[in-house]
């Protein structure tokens, strides 16, 4: 008789977008000119006094085993980041190192959730939070965030998700997929709301530094109870072009750090020590390519949005982080184009991609049937060629 798996895992869904992307790559791999809009990642090189230190760091320092939470060295320059970019006093036992943003939500969900317990997730939603709350035993409570609210958490649909459950809200400013950037008084009732109820706050500022308009303000940084309550996710993933490098950090109060440590200590031990003296680097020294990056990211960006709302039957909201763009695509839903029937964003990816050779992503994976997204982390030359294909292919 076979022996069964595990149901809890069983139960976690693979990326709906994963066979979009394996049909594009697929079609690249048979010789056909596929414009890309799937990046979920700078389309720059690693800044080379980041790459340098890494080399110094296999050269010339100890690369064993580290702390379980990380290199004393690096959490200190992560404190000071936080002291400088957004004013919150954490010491090193406050911070665990992890491998990379996505394994420190992990950690913090792990930590704070039992069985029954809810964690409201802003619905379009980043396609690993209901995975990662199901991973913890809990249950994602999915709060549509509306396009004419900015894609934002309103006060009363906040409070209409809440229940005796509610363990966490998931906030991700900047966000993915909608490049939605939250403004301090829209944070303060948020974290109003998180205090009223002894609700924990998982704050995703993975993306901070990409931001075109505005400023980020951290959640945490509003006062005593509400840093108590909330867990920073960050890293240096997106804004230093570090993706493959898996270097992220959490910042929580001293009960939840010991048992993200303790938890992080039995299943991946220290993330990489080379990488970690990379991070480092990143934090401490010149952040002029880092400046650079988002020059070249704003250009794009105010260049796909004009050319998006030009387009009849299809527009966009202008978004003012990250490095993505949601395209609504509701005028299209039941036409036909070129003989083939538009009844989704998985419709209409699957029908660029076999049209116009142009890559998408739907926003089903995102639970936002009426959208696709469309990443700027791309040459401004591809975005042209791209955008120009996609207006051919949706003229009625
Ligand atoms: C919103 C959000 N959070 C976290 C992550 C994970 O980042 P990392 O690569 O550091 O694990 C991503 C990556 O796509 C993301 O978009």
């Amino acid at each position: 008789m076979k022996k069964s798996l595990s149901i809890k895992n069983e139960n976690i869904s693979a990326s709906v977008t994963l066979a979009i992307t394996a049909k594009a790559k697929k079609m690249k791999e048979d010789g056909m000119n596929i414009v890309s809009f799937g990046a979920g990642e700078p389309d720059f090189k690693t800044p080379k006094y980041i790459r340098e230190a890494a080399i110094d760091a296999i050269e010339n320092k100890s690369i064993g085993y580290t702390a379980a939470s990380g290199l004393l060295e690096l959490k200190e320059a992560i404190c000071e980041k936080f002291k400088a970019d957004n004013h919150l006093d954490y010491k090193s036992e406050n911070i665990v190192v992890s491998s990379g943003a996505k394994q420190s939500l992990f950690n913090a969900l792990a930590t704070i959730c039992n069985p029954g317990d809810e964690v409201i997730v802003p619905m379009p939603y980043w396609v690993s939070y209901p995975e990662l709350v199901k991973l913890a035993d809990a249950k994602p409570v999915f709060v549509e965030t509306l396009e004419e609210d900015g894609f934002k958490y309103t006060k009363e649909n906040l409070l209409k998700a809440i229940t005796e459950n509610t363990k966490a809200i998931i906030l991700n400013s900047p966000n993915n997929p909608t490049g939605a950037v939250y403004e301090e008084k829209e944070l303060r009732e948020i974290a109003k709301i998180a205090q009223d109820h002894d609700i924990y706050v998982i704050s995703d500022e993975i993306y901070e530094k990409l931001i075109y308009e505005g400023e980020h303000s951290s959640i945490a940084s509003f006062g005593e109870k509400i840093k108590d309550l909330t867990i920073i996710i960050n890293g240096v993933s997106k804004c230093y072009a570090m993706t493959g490098w898996r270097i992220g950090y959490t910042a929580a109060n001293k009960e939840i750090t010991k048992i993200m440590t303790n938890l992080q200590s039995h299943a991946t031990s220290n993330p990489n020590t080379i990488a970690q003296y990379a991070a480092l680097a990143a934090l401490k020294g010149d952040q002029a390519p880092l400046y650079e990056m988002v020059k070249a990211f704003d250009e794009r960006r105010k260049y796909m949005v004009e050319k998006i709302n030009s387009i009849d039957n299809l527009s966009c909201k202008t978004p003012k982080g990250a490095f993505y763009v949601m395209m609504n695509i509701s005028k299209l839903m039941g036409k036909t184009l070129n003989g083939v029937k538009i009844e989704g964003s998985m419709d209409f990816a699957d029908y660029l991609l076999d049209h116009a050779k142009v890559a998408v992503v739907p926003g089903i994976g995102f639970g936002s049937e009426e959208y696709v997204r469309l990443s700027y982390a791309t040459s401004l030359e591809n975005i042209k060629e791209g955008l120009e294909r996609i207006e051919s292919s949706v003229v009625l």
